[in-house]
């Protein structure tokens, strides 16, 4: 598969977020800022693109949200989806369409690919064992497994993976399993699935395509994929038993539907359907012909299934061009932990947009400058107020501001003079600029590139510095002073067109300050010229510092979502069955503290001793940390009596006393609800 070298359109797709959570900071940084500045800069040389987004609105995730929510998966994509289209549009993502898999052209098209395969003899159709729960009478999809994790022994484990140490499982190494829905263990049952023949494709022609692609494609992202490619691909199962999803459309399949990393980078497709119904276009051009190019900015946990599972369903079909570049990010932590949905650690995006009105590209500067091209970054609010008190305000807003303020000081905010001396300094960088920036963008590189673009508002801050024309006299040193400030009003000029793949708002702000046309090319980079005579309008500030206070608020806020996550009362599954004799070998009694002194150098444990009515015995607890020892002097407790004596610190300990911990942690007695003679029999 021979790709243009210069490709007459490209095709640019965003990985589809998951409808089961808001924007944040971490899908930016890593796809959506990335894609979107791509997208602006190959707009700004003139190309045609289609940039192409929605809602992947299928999954067990989703289906999981909806039953802890007690709604319907309909429901919970409804307000993801909605949520999340508005905060992209907000923030500027300039999307030609942003759909859902969800919608019927969507089922219809992954239903037409599905079909297309099957007919073809493509998918190998294959009797499996699945998890299956007998109560609620519906096979498991692996996240509806939990058991003990066999790594770390976290018990809440899921069939896919530990979410405590990270390890990849499937739910046969689960200890204990147990089904989500029932709480009881699931049973093996046999059901048919389609699976995709990738090990056949890896022969014919997977790791042929792959090694042309050895040197264009980013190093982790050409990694990951030479390291699936090394172990060997799998047929992977493309169907699942689940009752949310694209239906499987053969006549007695109910209750089969598409596995949902098959259907949604179908999404896609859909999506270009979408768009071309609505504006009269053509959307095979996009898909099906050798002229276009097609790019997927995605995160790295989705390497494999855009390099891989996606292009053999492409080429499988047959019609389709592959993709050309796959630019994955890794991953963007916040203030040093990972970002988390679920943990509610992160920075919504709807929420910065409420709290920072205006500061979109504040954030889009930040996000770019800390991507994580080629390795983890992190986000801290410290970090971004720095980026933004530092870098956007003191240098560029502040350069552009003398400029604008200049001009209306010296000469009524008109344009001096056209004919300036540039600066050898000035001009080494601005070149540089329009040499190296594209090629950046191809790499990847849009740290560097913003990095290097903000370098002209640099140049052009050290070259006023060093003019000085405040220190000249208009009467004496006017052409002087005209030569200084036309040529910086020319290096704005230029700056609006450097910037504006990366800080759209704040390019439009200086093109209006500037009074020049919105539209523009990279080409005109060169030919930025303002005429003399030419009239500014009013200067504008670029950019408002950040306060300690704001961003000590949103630290506030996170601390708080820390909090939350303590104090959430955690579903603890209920333990397997004991009998009625089992429960009766229990001999628990109430016993009152006599004496509690501390185990010296345990931090944790108390000493302590207990009339149980029967005896007077000593009891090592551990519960230091929650209780003063002279203070529980006489407090009536729960002791398990007949518990094997067993040696805690060179102390032997003759019974346990029954705690009540809660979600935090904190430990209380479990006390008759009126005082009884000790040695009274709890049962
Ligand atoms: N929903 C997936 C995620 O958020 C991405 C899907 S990309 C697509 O990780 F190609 F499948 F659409
Ligand atoms: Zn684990």
């Amino acid at each position: 598969m021979n790709q243009p070298k210069h490709p007459k359109r490209y095709t640019v797709t965003a990985a589809l977020p998951y409808a089961n959570g808001p924007v944040h900071i971490g899908h930016l940084a890593g796809c959506y800022i990335p894609a979107d500045t791509y997208v602006r800069f190959l707009r700004l040389l003139g190309k045609e693109v289609l940039f192409i987004c929605g809602s992947d609105e299928h999954g067990v995730p989703i289906t999981l949200k909806a039953r802890d929510l007690g709604i319907s998966p309909q429901d919970v994509v409804d307000k993801y989806h909605k949520m999340m289209g508005d905060s992209f549009r907000e923030l500027g993502i300039s999307f030609d369409v942003y759909s859902r898999t969800s919608a019927p052209v969507h089922h219809e098209t992954a239903q037409e690919f599905f079909l297309n395969l099957y007919h073809k003899g493509e998918f190998v159709e294959q009797i499996t064992e699945q998890y299956y729960d007998e109560q609620e009478q519906t096979f498991l999809a692996d996240r509806y497994i939990v058991g003990t994790c066999p790594n770390c022994g976290n018990e809440n484990a899921y069939g896919d993976q530990c979410e405590k140490c990270g390890k990849s499982l499937s739910p046969s190494d689960l200890i204990q399993p147990r089904s989500r829905l029932s709480g009881l263990p699931p049973v093996k049952k046999q059901t048919k699935h389609w699976f995709l023949a990738l090990d056949r494709y890896q022969q014919t022609w997977i790791n042929e395509w792959m090694l042309t692609h050895k040197e264009d494609w980013k190093p982790n992202v050409y990694g990951q994929c030479k390291s699936w490619l090394d172990q060997g691909l799998q047929p992977r199962a493309i169907t699942r038993d689940l009752d949310w999803g694209v239906k499987v459309p053969l006549e007695g399949e109910d209750g089969k539907v598409l596995y949902v990393w098959f259907d949604a980078p179908i999404g896609y497709i859909s999506a270009t359907r979408e768009w071309a119904e609505k504006n009269g276009e053509d959307w095979e051009k996009w898909w099906k012909n050798e002229q276009s190019s097609l790019i997927h900015f995605i995160g790295k946990d989705n390497i494999v299934f855009h390099c891989i599972i996606f292009p053999a369903i492409l080429k499988a079909h047959g019609d389709f061009i592959l993709p050309d570049h796959v630019p994955a990010n890794e991953f963007l932590n916040l203030e040093g932990d990972k970002i988390s949905t679920s943990r509610n650690w992160a920075v919504w995006l709807h929420e910065y947009l409420q709290d920072f009105p205006g500061r979109r590209d504040e954030l889009r500067y930040v996000l770019t400058s800390i991507a994580p091209e080629t390795k983890d970054s992190d986000f801290s609010w410290k970090d971004y107020q720095a980026r933004v008190n530092n870098e956007l305000a003191d240098i560029l807003g502040n350069f552009v501001n003398r400029v604008m303020v200049l001009t209306h000081k010296y000469f009524g905010g008109k344009v001096p003079t056209s004919a300036f001396t540039p600066s050898a300094e000035v001009e080494d960088v601005a070149s540089q600029i329009f040499e190296k920036l594209p090629e950046q963008m191809d790499a990847w590189q849009f740290r560097q590139s913003l990095f290097d673009a903000l370098n002209l508002a640099r140049a052009g801050n050290k070259f006023l510095a060093d003019a000085q024309p405040w220190k000249l006299n208009l009467e004496t040193d006017r052409d002087q002073i005209a030569d200084i400030i036309a040529y910086s009003i020319d290096i704005v000029s230029r700056l609006s067109i450097a910037l504006s793949v990366f800080l759209p708002d704040t390019s439009a702000k200086i093109r209006r300050m500037l009074n020049l046309p919105e539209q523009f090319t990279w080409n005109d980079l060169l030919i930025a010229h303002l005429s003399e005579g030419h009239a500014l309008n009013a200067p504008e500030i670029l950019f408002r510092k950040i306060e300690d206070n704001e961003v000590d608020l949103q630290i506030a806020k996170l601390q708080a979502s820390k909090e939350a996550i303590k104090t959430t009362i955690q579903h603890k599954p209920v333990k397997d069955s004991i009998t009625y004799d089992e429960f009766m070998k229990m001999d628990i009694r109430v016993g009152t503290i006599l004496e509690a002194e501390r185990v010296p150098k345990a931090d944790k444990l108390l000493k302590l001793l207990v009339d149980t009515g029967i005896d007077k015995r000593t009891v090592v607890s551990g519960i230091a940390e929650h209780f003063a020892p002279e203070a529980i002097i006489g407090q009536q407790v729960s002791i398990l009596l007949n518990l094997e004596p067993r040696k805690i610190r060179g102390i032997e300990s003759q019974g346990m006393i029954l705690m009540a911990e809660d979600a935090e942690g904190k430990l209380r007695f479990v006390q008759p609800n009126e005082p009884v003679n000790p040695g009274s029999e709890i049962r």
